[in-house]
Order: structure tokens, then sequence, then C-alpha cells
């Protein structure tokens, strides 16, 4: 599915659709974000955490690579992932992310996917973010 954002809200809301969306299959998800710096990654996942009802302010874990946020009123979690920083996949084995991939009602959505596609479990869903111009975005939705 495309969308055309024309604002950071106008993402939000897209993210915050999928996110209860996501929410009604009662399961976890992996949600990849692809895009250049400053396309929209975090603003997307700001959106969507809101949805979930969470609280804390998203900012993207550079330098921390990950974080976790408890889902309210429920038992699962959400990750937020950033491979910006990552060389190449075997980086990312310290995180033991088969484990958490393997937790059945957690949501982890992972910034710079691309750098990761190695250890990506095969289902997925796909945010590839445009950038068109300074307020134009391109969100191109795949389930895998
Ligand atoms: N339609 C839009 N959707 C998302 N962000 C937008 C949009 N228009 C402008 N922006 C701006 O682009 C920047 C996106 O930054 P960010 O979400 O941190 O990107 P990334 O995580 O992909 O590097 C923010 O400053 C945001 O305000
Ligand atoms: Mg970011």
């Amino acid at each position: 599915m495309i969308f055309n954002s024309h604002s950071p809200k106008e993402t939000q809301k897209i993210a915050a659709d999928l996110a209860h969306k996501i929410i009604k299959t009662k399961k976890g998800a992996v949600v990849a974000l692809e895009g250049e710096l400053g396309a929209g990654k975090t603003t997307f996942i700001q959106g969507f955490a809101k949805a979930l009802g969470i609280k804390s302010k998203i900012k993207s874990p550079t330098f921390v690579l990950m974080k976790k946020y408890k889902v309210p009123g429920g038992t699962s979690n959400l990750y937020h992932l950033d491979c910006y920083r990552i060389g190449d996949h075997k980086d990312l084995k310290i995180l033991e992310l088969k484990e958490i991939f393997s937790e059945s009602h957690d949501i982890i959505l992972i910034e710079w996917a691309e750098r990761a596609k190695e250890i990506l479990p095969k289902k997925h869903v796909t945010i590839h973010i445009d950038h068109i111009d300074k307020k134009t975005r391109k969100l191109l939705i795949t389930n895998d």
C-alpha cells in the first residue's frame, strides 16, 4: 500500500492505523523501517507507540541500539531498534534478537532495517519511506 504524507502528524496517523491493526491480531510483529536520514522513521515510531498508549517520548536510540517500552494494559513490549551504527549483522548478535523475535506478543520496530536484512524473521512488515520534499513523504507498506 502506498501513502502520501504531507506532515509529521500525517505520518504518525498512518503509523497509528498500522499499530491498531497489529494490536487487533493479538500477535507480535516485526516492523522494518527503511529510508534515509530524516525520512521520518523515528517520527513514524512515535505515532505507533502513542497509539499503543506508550507515554514516554520516543527518541532515536542511536547510541543505545535498542530500547524497550512496556505496552500499557497488556503483557507485551515494544522494542525500538536503530541499526544506523551497525557495521554488519554480526554486530546484532549481542542483542539476542532471535529470542526477542520469538516472543510472540512483542512488537519490534527497526530503523535502518536494510542493514539487518540477514537477521529479520521471514514474516515482517516493511515500511519504506521516500523523502519527496521538505514536508512530503511517500510511504510504501508491504507485508512479507
Ligand atoms: N511528512 C512528514 N513525515 C515525517 N516527518 C516529516 C514530514 N515532513 C517533515 N518531516 C520532518 O522530517 C524529520 C524526520 O526525522 P526523523 O523522524 O528523525 O527521521 P529518521 O528517523 O528517518 O532519520 C523531522 O524533523 C520531521 O519533522
Ligand atoms: Mg531515526
